[in-house]
């Protein structure tokens, strides 16, 4: 169905909601370039100051991530959930790096699709960057094996992945309109969705270390991608962390590797990163059927590093992805 643009953005900005029809338009307007820059600008100028009600939103996320490739997992017969976790990102939060090794020795399959830092708060993408020789965009094959032989990889995210968002953040960023809560909403859950996950688990953080800060828009925020992630098919469940301090001791991303692994060999555990972890853990177990209850969830990712299981796959990845082998 063909619209004219001008008319899409005129309904929005007048406060009606899109079809999901409209809004499939609009993306694929947005990926092949048919609507000009200074239109998708005037589009999500329109959705900041209207909103878009859930509906809306799903069909925006979807749209989004179905401009790209989306992975299935099905042909590789990995016999494991496939899950992950999305942090919004705080200052000092290394925690992807010890959760993907402590879930997929719980079990679980982890290709997990990091970021790079927004703002002031860090990415895990950054992060690995700092381990010599560590390639972070391997092809789609060497991921998929790594995944299914060592159980977790941590890459970073291809331009093949959701490019629709690719465009539209950019814009979003020159426009003065990332701070809405709809399009925060369908860019994270577009590049997440993407990955052909089975679960997804959601960080959302608060406070000064967060690029969200306040905890109601935090919330607000948890709440949309619950939601959304759901009506998209995608079983999904959110936690809210505090980021008024920095997670752990360290923030800088050299830094953050060492302590991430003196966490996963017991050598320093500090109290709150470990309780974001254990818990974030606990949530993927549970979203993933790995575990019944929040207590056994609780004990297996404990047991993954008391065992040394964690940071063997840990040291594994690392190798896998061209890293060091005596990275520990
Ligand atoms: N992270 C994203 O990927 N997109 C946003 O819009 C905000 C945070």
């Amino acid at each position: 169905m063909s619209f004219l643009p001008q008319e899409l953005i005129r309904k929005k900005r007048d406060g009606n909601a899109l079809t999901a029809e409209e809004i499939a338009f609009i993306v694929q307007g947005i990926t092949t370039g048919s609507m000009a820059d200074e239109q998708v600008g005037a589009f999500a100028m329109a959705v900041f100051f209207q909103g878009m009600s859930m509906d809306e939103r799903i069909a925006l996320t979807c749209g989004m991530r179905d401009s790209g490739t989306v992975l299935d997992w099905k042909p590789q017969n990995l016999g494991r959930p496939v899950v992950d976790k999305h942090s919004t990102g705080g200052v000092g939060d290394k925690v992807s790096l010890m959760l993907a090794p402590i879930v997929a020795a719980c079990g679980a399959a982890v290709p997990m699709i990091s970021g790079r830092g927004l703002g002031h708060t860090g990415g895990t993408l950054d992060k690995l960057e700092s381990i010599p020789g560590y390639n972070a965009v391997p092809s789609p094959e060497l991921f998929a094996k790594v995944t299914k032989q060592v159980g977790c990889a941590i890459i970073g995210q291809t331009s093949a992945m959701a490019p629709a968002d690719k465009r539209l953040y950019g814009i979003r960023d020159v426009t003065a309109t990332v701070e809405s809560i709809p399009l925060i909403t369908a860019s994270i859950l577009s590049k997440k969705l993407a990955a052909g996950l089975d679960a997804l688990v959601m960080d959302v953080k608060f406070g000064s270390g967060s690029f969200m800060g306040a905890l109601d828009r935090s919330r607000e925020l948890a709440q949309s991608i619950v939601t959304v992630a759901n009506g998209a098919g995608c079983p999904t469940r959110a936690l809210l962390t505090d980021m008024n301090e920095v997670l752990g001791t360290t923030a800088g991303n050299a830094v953050e590797v060492v302590e991430a692994l003196d966490y996963l060999s017991g050598t320093r555990r500090e109290p709150r990163l470990h309780a974001v972890t254990i818990a974030l853990a606990a949530e993927m177990l549970l979203a993933s059927k790995l575990a019944g209850d929040l207590s056994e969830a609780e004990a297996k990712a404990e047991a993954a590093l008391a065992s040394g299981a964690a940071a063997e796959i840990f040291a594994r990845m690392v190798v896998a992805l061209g890293g060091p082998a005596d990275l520990f």
